[in-house]
């Protein structure tokens, strides 16, 4: 444990028992821990990082190497240094002007002529030019998992306002009731499938896009003509029978879990257009020259990963709760439960050591307000502290319901004010002496009725949650788990941690159908016999 650390760890504990409120006694607090990008806000003022910690926060990022690593990542230098890959998600979102140099070549021509393939594409299906069997593709099915599906999923229901395109549905699941209920009701004479996948391996996704093809083959006397595909495999998407005309290729230096800016947002394209989705991926852009530029006391993304840091590794609080005041962000806890617990949670330092810290938190969560009805008790009133993030837009995209928006921000800022805030034995007793309660009866009625408070959270805001918005945003938590990431000192690109299940699934097919199931455990062989009786 270096000094760094544990200097941080001594001042976490000397400063654990004030009052964040007290820290508002300096008026300045809300402006000097906010930080501005791009017409959004993040304040971190209701944490107990007071100046102190902030500085040694900050020096913590700078003697990490966040500046080194960070102009290695964008220079394209082979920084996933387990799986022997650069990683340039961000050129995807590079301008038209940007230069990205990786293995002595500028990948940025390539990442352009595909990019106005898949324009041409979604023109055509959008239009009607490109039909289906029985017309002009009214529906869309995107076969993939993990990125393949979490990124263009979450981003199609965040930009519902700008869809003129075919109806989108996202298909994930190995379960075949995933499969079935989307087809249903759908024609397959007016659908087109895109089967995602960066290696075109993956278990779940091919074995759905066999059965997509066989749904589709019912009604379709050339089913292969309705698919598209999107992977780095081009040999296994021509082996699939997949025309290369649409198949829309990227290299392998985009992880997975960071593809949604290229051919993996397909779906999205088609459902809003290239011009928004070209908004998007400038959104992502303004975030990349603000993390590049800002210095870092300054710079959202790094302060946002030292909150992080201070919540996690420094103050020992496990999970953090992601809460978008935004109905259609109630798929972002689930992306970014794959882009933060993906990439960060690990064991082992770059250098093949242990990690001398916790890895990553656990990351979870739900809209508001339905969280508050379901969850939120916890985070008031529970024994553990859970630090939780809030985003709120300043408007929604329906004028006639401003009124509901009002209601929706007030009780974003309501939640953050009441686990800050709490409430004490003394306000629960003055409650309950109201209602009538007397003697030992107030007393125990008034404890359940205590809020500790002292509860830590950050609030997003943004202007709206268009396509540039929604671009800014995403961008932002990818650089919050890269800074992270560096701090912690290891590798967030690579997912090792996700193969031994895979293999053990496949060695598992064979014993269910039937086969010798002795070499495995006591469990298992159990579990095998209950299901296969
Ligand atoms: O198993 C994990 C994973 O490799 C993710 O990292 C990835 O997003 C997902 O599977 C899907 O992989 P693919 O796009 O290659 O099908």
């Amino acid at each position: 444990m270096s000094e760094k650390w544990q200097a941080l760890r001594d001042h976490a504990l000397s400063v654990a028992r004030r009052p964040i409120l007290s820290l508002f006694e300096d008026k300045g607090r809300a402006a000097a821990f906010s930080v501005d990008a791009g017409g959004a806000r993040l304040d971190y003022s209701k944490t107990n990082i007071d100046e102190q910690a902030k500085a040694m926060l900050l020096t913590l990022a700078e003697v990490s190497g966040v500046a080194e690593k960070r102009a290695a990542m964008f220079g394209g230098e082979k920084i996933n240094d387990t799986e022997g890959r650069a990683v340039l998600h961000t050129a995807l979102r590079g301008g038209i002007e940007a230069k990205v140099m990786c293995d002595g070549v500028d990948v940025m021509p390539e990442i352009r002529k595909t990019k106005a393939r898949m324009a041409i594409f979604a023109r055509e299906v959008r239009t009607g030019k490109f039909t289906g069997q029985g017309g002009k593709i009214t529906d869309v099915i995107n076969i993939g998992i993990g990125g393949s599906d979490l990124g263009p999923a979450m981003v199609t229901l965040a930009l519902a306002p700008y869809h003129d395109g075919p109806r989108v549905h996202y298909v994930s699941n190995v379960d075949g009731a995933h499969i079935a209920d989307v087809v249903r009701g759908l024609n397959p004479e007016t659908t087109l499938v895109i089967v995602a996948s960066k290696t075109f391996t993956t278990i779940e996704t091919m074995t759905n896009a066999e059965t997509a093809r066989a749904w589709m083959a019912e009604k379709v006397n050339n089913p292969a003509a309705q698919f598209a595909a999107v992977s780095t495999a081009a040999d296994k998407t021509a082996a699939f029978g997949i025309d290369s005309a649409r198949v829309f290729g990227f290299e392998d230096w985009v992880g997975g879990r960071y593809s949604v800016w290229g051919p993996i947002g397909l779906a999205v394209m088609l459902a809003v257009g290239p011009e928004a989705f070209e908004d998007f991926l400038a959104g992502g852009r303004a975030m990349d020259e603000h993390f590049l530029a800002a210095p870092f006391a300054q710079n959202m993304p790094v302060l946002l990963a030292l909150v992080g840091i201070w919540h996690n590794q420094i103050c020992g609080y496990a999970s953090r709760a992601v809460l978008p005041y935004d109905q259609r962000l109630s798929r972002l806890p689930a992306y970014l439960q794959q882009l933060e617990m993906e990439s960060n949670g690990k064991s082992v330092a770059m250098d093949g050591s242990d990690l001398p810290t916790h890895s990553g938190p656990v990351v979870w969560g739900e809209p508001g307000t339905n969280g508050q009805h379901a969850f939120y008790q916890l985070i008031h009133q529970g024994t553990r502290v859970v630090p939780c993030e809030f985003m709120v837009a300043k408007a929604g995209h329906e004028a006639d319901l401003a009124h509901q928006h009002l209601l929706l921000v007030s009780n974003c800022l309501a939640q953050s004010e009441a686990l800050m805030r709490g409430r004490s034995l003394n306000e629960a007793r003055a409650i309950m002496e109201k209602k009538g309660a007397v003697g030992d009866e107030l007393e125990r009625q008034a404890r359940h009725r205590v809020f500790p408070g002292n509860r830590p959270s950050t609030t997003l805001v943004y202007p709206k949650l268009t396509p540039f918005v929604l671009g800014q945003i995403i961008a932002l938590y990818e650089h919050r788990v890269f800074v992270e990431g560096v701090i912690l000192g290891l590798n967030s690109f690579d997912q090792w941690g996700v193969e031994l299940g895979k293999e053990l699934a496949l060695a598992l097919q064979p014993i269910l159908e039937g086969g010798d199931a002795s070499g495995k455990d006591g469990s298992t062989q159990a579990l095998v016999d209950y299901l296969r009786g």
